[in-house]
């Protein structure tokens, strides 16, 4: 493609978080990564700030620019989840501390500045973790709203329910008032929840493909996997666990994988029961603003076959 989509990946690394990094760099002449913003999530900031770079640098990708963000939620004390991703956040196989410097300034100006600088409507946010510095750049610069293209986020489940309580997803849970101010911010968004990325397990014969990819990189993405499917294998008894991130970077790459509607989309942030849930007016019976596209199906061979294509380029 002459000209590929300008992205900045927001993200809490985290396995997941690491397969969608991949595959957008896996993808240069469709995509092309602006910059990498960190956030606290699965694990605290430092972590996730080390492990982005550490996975430009597994990917030959030192040139990315890479910006710390958000140490907390705007309004909660942090939540994380160790006990998923390990005590690192990448758990599964033996890595370098990163050399790649991290970018002076902080990763919501980064934001900020680059959706001023660059032309109107050519900027993609692409959110794989809590959404803490997406609303923390909107609240401090709300005329960059109308200048984002869309914002592709993974985060929230519909008939899914919720992963970190029986009523939320981690990525909403952690920070409900940021999810509050995106959505409802007249950003366009993307959605993909649970219900979709559930459908997305990182079956045995998935994971021995990308091992036959034989590079340095494919090798540490399956073990990484292989650490970080325990969790779900051990919860749900499922064959493999849900390869959440990666969908938002795939829906850019090849939106026809996945089937959705646009549909009103509000979070609870006030009931300690259900707080971080995504309440999803599918069938329109509310006459709320359609704010989002929320993805429900997926083609997962299809979504696999390009994951493990991609991963093979790096
Ligand atoms: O609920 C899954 C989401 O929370 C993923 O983004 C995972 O990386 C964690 O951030
Ligand atoms: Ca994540």
């Amino acid at each position: 493609m002459a000209n590929p989509r300008k992205i900045i990946i927001d993200t809490d690394p985290g396995q997941d978080d690491a397969a969608a990094i991949m595959l957008a760099f896996g993808s240069p002449e469709e995509l092309e990564v602006l910059g990498i913003t960190t956030v606290a999530g699965n694990v605290p900031l430092s972590y996730t700030s080390r492990n982005a770079r550490i996975i430009c640098e597994l990917c030959g990708k030192t040139d990315t620019k890479v910006f710390a963000g958000a140490d907390k939620p705007i309004a909660r004390p942090l939540v994380t989840a160790e006990h998923v991703h390990g005590k690192t956040g990448l758990d599964g196989p033996e890595l370098d501390e990163p050399t790649m410097p991290l970018q002076a300034g902080h990763a919501v100006d980064f934001i900020i500045e680059t959706l001023r600088n660059e032309p109107e409507g050519t900027v993609t946010l692409c959110t794989l973790g809590p959404l803490t510095n997406i609303g923390l750049a909107f609240q401090k610069a709300p005329d960059i709203i109308g200048r984002v293209r869309e914002l592709v986020m993974m985060g929230g489940g519909f008939s899914e329910g919720g992963n970190i309580t029986p009523a939320a997803e981690f990525n909403i849970y952690v920070d409900p008032e940021a999810a509050d101010i995106v959505l409802r911010s007249g950003v366009p968004v993307v959605m993909m929840p649970l219900d979709v990325t559930h459908k997305l397990l990182t079956l045995k014969s998935r994971v021995k493909r990308m091992a036959e990819i034989g590079t340095r990189p494919a090798i540490a993405m399956v073990e990484m996997l292989e650490f970080f499917e325990r969790f779900d294998i051990e919860k749900y008894g499922s064959d493999g666990g849900p390869l959440h991130d990666p969908t938002v970077v795939a829906y850019l790459l090849k939106p026809e994988l996945f089937k959705g509607r646009v549909c009103n989309v509000e979070i609870e942030v006030k009931s300690e029961l259900t707080v971080g849930m995504t309440v999803v007016d599918w069938w329109h019976v509310t006459d709320r603003k359609r704010n989002a596209t929320v993805m429900r199906d997926v083609d997962a061979d299809g979504f696999f076959d390009l994951l493990i294509d991609r991963f093979a380029r790096i």
